[in-house]
């Protein structure tokens, strides 16, 4: 695994720094509605600032817009960024999705990125996966380094393709196996145990394309439809009625999965256990969430839907590492090389 060079090794006194964060953070009514992506960013510019950088300019998409769209401003991540770190050397850019050049990584746009500035600092992990201007063109054109946070997820989910402590259980859930197949498929035949929740379970069932074994649900909570008020019973897993759907998993499966959870040493959580956004299918991953920060081993969760869970259930302080990539930290685990950190000259 590459050791991209670090922000701690530059020397940063007297410089002006571009620092590119994933401050992709959801917004509501104009606000910012979780915040967790924007603190992951302080200790880099925290450090940059303690060593008297003197201009730190930070950039992030924000979203997916066609061309400008002010409902997609970067505006109130900055309101909120000053509010947690109140300092006259951080200027903050607008949206880099706003220029057509981004996503194409077109060298003119990362040009003007990089104008004027000395030194490149790429933190943003959540989009290393992506070659855009801003995480790969403007690495071309300064000496860039990888931020904390980058190298703290690289660390950190690295540790997963390595040697674990055993036993190492995996659980993996979400809506769509073909989104967890590769990571399933890395580290699936490793774990002790993989415990398999949420809809990619029934798809499991139905036509298994793993090559190692699984523990599927024993019991579901069957709903009539698809909606937040839907008749619903909990039955064996088995005997989902024609037509209804299992929309989180049952309290038999809650417990087991909570006791295999208990015994590891390593888990890595990944995808909820059911549509955990409508509060009546929501306990199967909150049992499992509750279950992972408990645990006494050493435990890390990816993917967007599962940390969003985690972080609304007030248990993401409680696990080793909450990583704030969502594809980015698949695609690691897969074993992807991601063009963020390749980008980056090794250390
Ligand atoms: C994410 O939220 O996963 C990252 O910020 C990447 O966003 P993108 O999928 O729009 O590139």
């Amino acid at each position: 695994m590459r050791h991209p060079r670090s922000v701690r090794d530059a020397d940063v006194a007297g410089k002006r720094v571009l620092v590119r964060s994933d401050l992709n953070v959801p917004l509501e009514d104009g606000r910012v509605a979780d915040d967790t992506r924007i603190r992951a960013s302080l200790p880099t510019l925290e450090l940059l600032l303690e060593r008297e950088a003197t201009e730190v300019v930070v950039c992030s998409h924000l979203g997916r817009p066609q061309g400008e769209d002010a409902a997609l401003s970067m505006k109130p991540v900055e309101t909120r960024l000053r509010e947690l770190l109140p300092d006259e050397r951080i200027r903050v850019l607008e949206n880099t999705r706003f220029d057509p050049g981004e996503t194409k990584n077109d060298p003119e746009f990362a040009r003007r990125l990089a104008d004027d500035l000395d030194l490149f600092v790429d933190d943003a992990f959540g989009s290393a996966h992506r070659a855009h201007a801003s995480t790969v063109g403007v690495a071309e054109l300064l000496p860039a380094y990888a931020g904390l946070l980058l190298e703290g997820e690289l660390e950190e989910l690295g540790k997963l393709l390595g040697e674990v402590e055993r036993p190492f259980v995996l659980i993996s859930g979400g809506a769509k196996v073909e989104d967890k197949l590769g990571v399933l498929d890395k580290l699936g035949g490793k774990a002790d145990q993989v415990l398999v929740g949420g809809k990619m379970a029934e798809q499991i069932r139905d036509e298994n394309p793993l090559t190692f074994a699984v523990e599927l649900p024993t019991d579901v909570v069957a709903a009539a439809e698809f909606s937040e008020d839907a008749e619903s019973k909990v039955v064996p897993y088995d005997e989902l009625p024609d037509g209804w759907l299992g929309l989180d998993i049952g309290p038999e499966t809650r417990e087991a999965f909570a006791r295999a959870i208990a015994g590891a040493k390593t888990v890595f959580w990944n995808g909820p256990m059911g549509v955990f956004e409508w509060p009546r299918f929501a306990e199967g991953t909150r049992a499992v969430a509750q279950a992972v920060a408990k645990a006494e081993a050493h435990t890390v969760v990816g993917g967007a839907d599962s940390v969003r869970a985690l972080t609304e259930m007030g248990l993401d302080d409680e696990v080793d590492w909450a990583s704030t990539g969502g594809g980015a930290s698949l695609e690691l685990l897969e074993g992807k090389e991601l063009p963020g950190v390749a980008a980056i000259p090794e250390a």
